[in-house]
């Protein structure tokens, strides 16, 4: 950690967490090396169970690592959290309000408690669009706006770093919109947005940086732009019976995702080159199965997270990206490799 601490909001090196008493003793984090920059939405993301939440717990201070070293505007913690404690607002689990009081009253309180005046309640209510709405108990509240007054109450201490984890978790669109343009202003001010996620699309459109993880390893990090236009891009394949065509065509080598939607992106041909659109109609229309939809694809962070993620659970490399982009992508450590030994400034 050589940098300029003030370019970094965060930064985590070596950061490992195995929790006691699971039969097989698997690190839920796995030597984990984040670097979240200061300023802007940074995407933290993986799939369920990858280590997300269990990385957000460590940085705040509410469990403890095994090993590794965090830094917080430069700052270690959590042997020095007071001294930035203020700096971080952070929503991991869904906060306690009162159901009987207004949000107004619920805010109050809180800012009451942790000694914030209270025209602070009115200027957080209105950057999360709920001062209309501030005066109705929070019983009455939509799982929206439940999401937003939370964001509200993190707020009041006028943090730097924002910590969301799965912020829009049940939203619908208006709500995942609404969330999103909270964090586009909050960087506006200068701000640095940390948001956990799975919901790829939603993510691509808000944030500038991101860390994607699988089983609690660092698979790819860095700009938005560099990952997309670092990863293979293939093409998409609309079908019938898409588990079908998904397994006909792994099982000869192709390189293959299946999207939310149910379209697959086929990024290499069985010799690892990029795939040919002719050929793989051919493949296909050889073995009975009739493309509805066929075309070159752009990379987007789904299939990117895809193939990442489908890589490390194969235990197979990623793609390399094109040698004209800096290389985006990390090679996982093999599987069941030896955690190097704590260094001991990060055990606690
Ligand atoms: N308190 C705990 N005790 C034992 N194992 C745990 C505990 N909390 C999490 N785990 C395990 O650690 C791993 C990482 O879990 P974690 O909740 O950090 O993942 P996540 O990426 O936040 O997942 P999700 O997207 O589902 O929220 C999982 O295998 C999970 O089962
Ligand atoms: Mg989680």
């Amino acid at each position: 950690m050589s940098e300029p601490t003030t370019a970094w909001a965060l930064r985590t090196a070596g950061l490992h967490k195995t929790y006691p008493g699971r039969r097989v003793p698997v690190p839920a984090v796995d030597r984990l090396d984040l670097n979240v920059p200061a300023g802007g939405v940074h995407g933290f993301l993986g799939p369920n169970g990858s280590g997300k939440t269990t990385t957000i717990r460590m940085v705040l201070g509410l469990i403890r690592a095994d090993a590794g070293r965090i830094e917080i505007f430069g700052t270690e913690v959590p042997r020095h959290l007071p001294e930035v404690v203020n700096r971080v607002g952070a929503i991991v689990e869904q906060p306690k309000f009162f159901p009987a009081f207004t949000a107004r009253r619920n805010l109050e309180l809180l800012a009451t408690g942790i000694g914030v005046p209270d025209e602070r309640v009115g200027a957080v209510l209105e950057e999360v669009g709920l001062a209309q709405r501030s005066r109705d108990r929070y019983k009455t509240y939509s799982l929206g706006m439940k999401q937003r007054l939370a964001i509200a109450a993190t707020l009041l201490k006028d943090p730097d770093l924002l910590i969301f984890d799965e912020p829009t978790n049940g939203l619908d669109p208006a709500g995942i919109h609404a969330i999103r343009q909270t964090m586009r202003h909050l960087t506006q001010q200068g701000k640095t947005v940390l948001v956990s996620s799975h919901i790829l699309a939603e993510v691509q459109q808000v944030a500038d940086t991101v860390s994607i993880i699988g089983r609690g390893r660092l698979l790819a990090e860095g700009r938005v732009d560099d990952i997309l236009a670092g990863a293979a891009h293939g093409v998409r394949v609309r079908v019938p019976d898409p588990p079908a065509a998904h397994r006909l065509l792994t099982e000869a080598g192709f390189g293959c995702v299946t999207a939310a939607d149910g379209a697959m992106n086929v990024s290499t041909a069985p010799d690892g080159s990029p795939v040919d659109p002719g050929g793989l109609n051919r493949f296909l229309a050889e073995r009975g199965v009739y493309a509805s939809e066929l075309s070159r694809d752009l990379a987007n962070l789904e299939q990117v997270f895809l193939q990442l993620t489908a890589a490390d659970t194969l235990g197979t490399v990623p793609p390399a990206p094109p040698a004209t982009h800096p290389p985006v992508l990390r090679q996982p450590p093999p599987a069941g490799a030896d955690v190097p030994p704590p260094d001991g400034s990060g055990r606690r």
